[in-house]
């Protein structure tokens, strides 16, 4: 099997996982929960959760316990996606193949939805520490809402849409991607090897190959953005140059992001290598920047 296939056989447990964890549509007030279920189910990769539970796996824990935390991290990030595409933020029209939440529901609901997915997911971890109250389950919570917070995800967001039109440094633009897209990567990675009771180094040792293959994955999705398609991408091409975005396109060509993609790759891909049973996630790492979808 090859690793696209790995990944879908993946993605396919953790939807079944999700349908566990998410409210059902039917409880009221009925139109939250189809909103949140909507972008939810509209696709994704799910790579965020196959990061969480495959790095448990490679270092030796049981996945089982990382069920809720993998769940609640595909949540936050599909959060982060709604308000992405708002019209305040990039004000895109497709998402994952599908209308995007604003344009399906009306914008209130879809900030709504927003808000609603990164509040459950918080009660879901909660509801997991509370069940297997360890200082893993406690340290793994901490590690998504730092990836997802002020001083992760959501400060690359801030800085990325206030330098809409504005010439920016090398320093900014590295600070965007690290934050926006790498924070969640690593919060996957770290919070997996937490628990399964990872040393500090090894917990150090994914956050740096996090960091790595984050900046290798957004860099990615620059040029995506440039070079694929509506079709194959779920969601439409040209948004960077419609918002005068800066990207690693804008400031360094194709040809030169895409060395840096497999520069920072084959850094990320090391670390992985350097465990016994690293090959998938090495495998993951490649797979993800040769991606057309
Ligand atoms: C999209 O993330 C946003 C970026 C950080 C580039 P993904 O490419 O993981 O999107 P889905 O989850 O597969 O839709
Ligand atoms: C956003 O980056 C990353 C998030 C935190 C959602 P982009 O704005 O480039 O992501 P896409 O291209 O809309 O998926
Ligand atoms: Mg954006
Ligand atoms: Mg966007
Ligand atoms: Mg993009």
């Amino acid at each position: 099997m090859n690793c696209k296939e790995v990944l879908n056989i993946k993605a396919k447990e953790i939807d079944g996982y999700l349908e566990q964890y998410l409210p059902k549509q039917k409880e009221y007030p009925s139109e939250i929960f189809e909103a949140m279920r909507y972008s939810i189910f509209a696709g994704g990769k799910r790579l965020r959760p196959v990061l969480l539970l495959s790095t448990c796996e490679m270092l030796g824990g049981n996945s089982k316990e990382a069920i809720p935390f993998a769940c609640a991290i595909e949540m936050i990030h599909t959060y982060s996606l709604i308000h992405d595409d708002l019209p305040a933020m990039d004000n895109d029209d497709y998402r994952r193949g599908k209308l995007t939440s604003h344009k399906k529901f009306g914008e209130a609901l879809a900030i709504l939805a927003g808000d609603g997915l990164l509040h459950h997911a918080m009660e879901i971890m909660a509801n997991a520490c509370v069940e297997n109250c360890s200082e893993k389950t406690v340290k793994a919570m901490q590690a998504i809402a730092q990836g997802a917070g002020v001083y992760g995800m959501l400060s690359g967001q801030v800085v990325d849409v206030l330098s809409e039109g504005k010439e920016i440094d090398e320093k900014t633009m590295y600070f965007i991607h690290k934050n926006k897209t790498a924070a969640m990567l690593q919060g996957a990675l770290k919070a997996g090897a937490i628990l399964a009771g990872a040393t500090k180094q090894q917990v150090e040792m994914m956050e740096q190959a996090g960091e790595k293959l984050g900046v290798a994955f957004q860099i990615a999705d620059d040029v995506l953005d440039i070079t694929s398609s509506l079709e194959e991408l779920g969601k439409p091409v040209h948004s960077d140059e419609k918002n005068e975005k800066n990207t690693y396109v804008t400031i360094y060509g194709i040809e030169k992001s895409k060395e840096m993609i497999q520069n920072l790759s084959q850094e990320a891909i090391c670390i992985f290598k350097t465990f016994s049973k690293g090959t998938f996630l090495a495998e993951l790492t490649q797979y993800l920047i040769d991606r057309k979808s």
